[in-house]
This record gives C-alpha cells, structure tokens and sequence, in this order.
C-alpha cells in the first residue's frame, strides 16, 4: 500500500544467497523465487502480516487461498490429513509442478489469510532445485502465488519479476528461466472424489493413469456443486451486517480501529493487521452462534480486498 519503495537485492542460488531469502522470509519479508513453473512470491506462511504484504504488493483486490510451498512430503504431512490419493500422487509427480489440496491437519500453523479461511490447504513440492533449497533452509511452509502485480501474466524469469515488482519486495533470488513456464496444475483430493480444480503443467491424462480413480473436471461440473465453488469461498454460518456503527444485544462485534467489540481487525486502524486477522476473527465469532457486526474498513489499499471478503460473508445466501 505504502508506495515507498526498497531496496530490492539481487540474490544467486549460491549457499550464501539461499540461506539469506531464507533469512529474509523467517523474518517477515517477501522474496520472489524461482519455481520449475513461474516465479512465486514468498511470504513465510505462517505470519499473518508477511502474507497480508503478499496481497498489498500484488495490488490483489480480493483473497484467493494461496499454495503452500514445502521442502518435501514429511512437511506436507504436517500440514494437512494425508490420504491415499494424496499417497500415490506424490509418489508419482513429487517434486513437480502438482499442486494438492486436502483438509486442513489439526494443529497446522498456517495463518487463516493463506487459505482465505478454508479448512483446506493447497500444498506442493516444487521441483527446481534452488526453491527447495529454499523451503529447507526456511524450514517451515512459504506461501507464494505468482510473483506478478494483479491482472498481469506470470513472471518466467527474475527480469520479468523486477519489472513488476523490483522496489516493492526485499529480495529476488534469480536461477535463470522456468522450464515449465505455465502454473502447476491443482487437483482437489479433499472431497469423495478427486477434482481438476485447474489445469496446468502436470497433464490431466498423466493423473488420471497414476490414480486409477475418476477425476472430475472442476469446468464440467455443475457450478452450484462444483467442488471448487464449494471450496473456493469461506462464508460463516452467521448473518454478517455490514458497516456498522452502533451494535444491538444479540450480535457480536468486529470492530476496526479504537472502540469496545467483541473482537478487534486492527485497534490501530493498521489495515495490514486486520488482513491477518480478518479470517481467523470470523471464525471465532462465528463459533459463538450469533449475528456478527462488522464496522466500516476504508476502501483503500488492503481494504479493498479485506471488503470483498466482508462483502461475500455477507451476502445473502
Ligand atoms: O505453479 C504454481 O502453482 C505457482 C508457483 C509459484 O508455485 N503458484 C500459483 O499460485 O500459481 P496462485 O496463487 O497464482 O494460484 C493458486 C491457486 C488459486 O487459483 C487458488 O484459488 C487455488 O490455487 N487454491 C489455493 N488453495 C485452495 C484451496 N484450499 N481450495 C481450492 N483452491 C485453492
Ligand atoms: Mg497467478
């Protein structure tokens, strides 16, 4: 949001430039790095604030859950309930450009903003070596769409990336072009059957021989029990009111900037914080069974994503 811009460092895939991205992420900054299919833009994912930067720098007017990145299958297990699809893919196409999504494993430490509220996450092994060498130095789950401004197309090399973002990030590693160039294929294993959730570059031939399972095709499916739409939006099971500036007995408040509420986005208006909290917040105010009423959050910068999801809560369902 701040249009002050940075320093953005020129990093190699040499063991001092990798262990310094990984420094960098462990204390909250962003580091574009390079994948076998675009270049992603990291965020450790279990900072709150770190992957509420992802948004702000991206210009993102709305949050899509985000792919966690990890080092090998041991730390996707940590993650998320492991199954025997999820077995026989990773097996196959670990590391590689396969992204998988399964419920959400209990105890995980993932920040709610990564998976924009969902009970599942998107987890894959990429396959460059450069970016596990990241993922193991890190030593814990990168959240990381790709590492362009909104609306524009994916970066396939740290020049493209430095174009689009350089001045806005702290860093770059750079290990040359993507050889796949298109973005991994995402495939659902966290319902009864197994969904192409989107195409990318694993082919859909190459699962569906490995699986032994039909795979739904996520466009083929009737949009109202489509996975995918299921799985694409967190929505309470409260009614949500809007812009609210008194609160009647019987609702639960979620304030934003000073006041008294049940909970707070952000006491110091920081509109950052309230990204972070924003899913986790809803979550525990749904919990306690009553209407929620959601205080105004100015249309600027984050705002403008954090009132698109406040917007879908909302609407009637
Ligand atoms: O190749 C790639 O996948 C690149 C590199 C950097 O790894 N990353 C990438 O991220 O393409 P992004 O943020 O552009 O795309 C992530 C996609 C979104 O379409 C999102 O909706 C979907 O993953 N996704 C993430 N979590 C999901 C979930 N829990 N359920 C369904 N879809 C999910
Ligand atoms: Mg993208």
């Amino acid at each position: 949001m701040s249009e002050t811009r940075i320093e953005t460092e020129a990093l190699t895939p040499s063991r001092a430039g990798i262990d310094h991205a990984a420094a960098l992420l462990r204390a909250g900054q962003l580091v574009a790095f390079p994948t076998e299919t675009v270049y992603g833009l990291g965020a450790d994912a279990r900072n709150g604030a770190a992957v509420a930067a992802i948004y702000a720098t991206k210009g993102r007017p709305s949050f899509n859950p985000l792919i966690a990145h990890v080092a090998d299958v041991a730390a996707a297990q940590k993650l998320v309930q492991w199954n025997d699809w999820a077995e026989a893919m990773a097996a196959a196409f670990w590391p590689g450009p396969l992204t998988l999504v399964l419920p959400l494993r209990e105890g995980h430490d993932v920040s709610p903003l990564v998976t924009a509220g969902l009970q599942t996450l998107a987890v894959r092994v990429p396959a460059k070596a450069c970016a596990r060498d990241l993922l193991a130095a890190v030593d814990g789950p990168v959240a990381a769409p790709s590492a362009n401004p909104s609306g524009r197309i994916s970066p396939t090399t740290a020049e493209h990336v430095r174009v689009g973002l350089g001045g806005k990030i702290a860093a770059i590693l750079d290990d040359g072009p993507c050889a796949v160039g298109v973005e991994s294929t995402i495939l659902g294993l966290a319902g009864d059957m197994p969904v192409l959730l989107r195409p990318g570059g694993l082919a859909a031939e190459d699962i569906r021989s490995v699986l032994g399972h039909p795979v739904a095709d996520r466009d083929a499916m009737d949009p109202l029990t489509a996975p995918g739409q299921l799985l694409s939006h967190y929505a309470p099971n409260a009614s949500v009111r809007l812009n609210a500036t008194e609160y009647v007995p019987g609702e639960v408040s979620l304030g934003f900037g000073p006041g008294i509420f049940d909970l707070n986005l952000s006491e110091h208006g920081d509109l950052a914080e309230a990204a972070a909290n924003l899913f986790g917040h809803l979550h525990a105010l749904d919990a306690r069974g009553m209407p929620i009423a959601v205080a105004p959050v100015p249309e600027v910068g984050l705002g403008v994503a954090i009132n698109d999801r406040l917007r879908r809560a909302a609407a009637p369902r």
